[in-house]
């Protein structure tokens, strides 16, 4: 896992390459398998592989979800808030687990802001999604997940770059 971290970078460009379902099997266990709060499981996930529905998801905010277009693959990470107070938090986990199972199969991926974002002025990024995936009311949308074969090698992130003075021992 450490290793699979020190080489985690975004990957916001992709192959034309399909993704196998075999691999599209793991990243659906892989969500399923995240943890949650009491174990509740307020998340729905939607597995989003047509090309236009893919365009379309690209036009959800105006910076930072463009790439969309060329991933193969967008997971929609969404949750019914009434079921639990930690949604995001839940979301967040599975939103992060997915994309460390998606480097570990040789795929590139990118987390998509949604909750707080905006498509324009009158309606939010999340609204936008609503519509467009048929969403129903209840649920709240934190991210999309965009993946793909990479078509771009980042270099890892080297360690002397790491703010180890953000960690303290004992007290701040
Ligand atoms: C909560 C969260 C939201 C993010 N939202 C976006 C986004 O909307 N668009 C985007 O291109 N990248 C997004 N990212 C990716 C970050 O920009 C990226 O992780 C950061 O710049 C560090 O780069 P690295 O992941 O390559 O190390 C998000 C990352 C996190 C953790």
């Amino acid at each position: 896992m450490i290793e699979l971290l020190r080489n985690r970078r975004s990957i916001r460009k992709y192959t034309d390459k399909v993704i196998e379902p075999e691999k599209i099997e793991i990243l659906k266990e892989a969500v399923l398998r995240s943890p949650s709060s009491r174990g509740i499981d307020p998340w729905e996930f939607i597995f989003v592989d047509n090309r236009e529905l893919l365009k379309q998801l690209a036009l959800c905010k105006p910076h930072g979800a463009s790439f969309l277009e060329g991933a193969a693959l967008g997971i929609g990470i969404c949750a019914e808030v009434k079921k639990s107070d930690v949604w995001v938090e839940d979301c967040s986990i599975a939103s992060i687990l997915v994309q460390m199972v998606a480097q570990s199969i040789g795929l590139g991926s990118c987390w998509i802001q949604i909750r707080n974002r905006n498509f324009n002025e009158q309606m939010n990024s999340e609204d936008y999604i609503r519509k467009l995936l048929n969403i129903p009311d209840g649920l709240k949308v934190e991210s999309i997940i965009a993946l793909g074969y990479p078509a771009e090698k980042k270099e890892p992130v080297p360690r002397e770059n790491l703010k180890y003075e953000k960690v303290r021992i004992n007290c701040y």
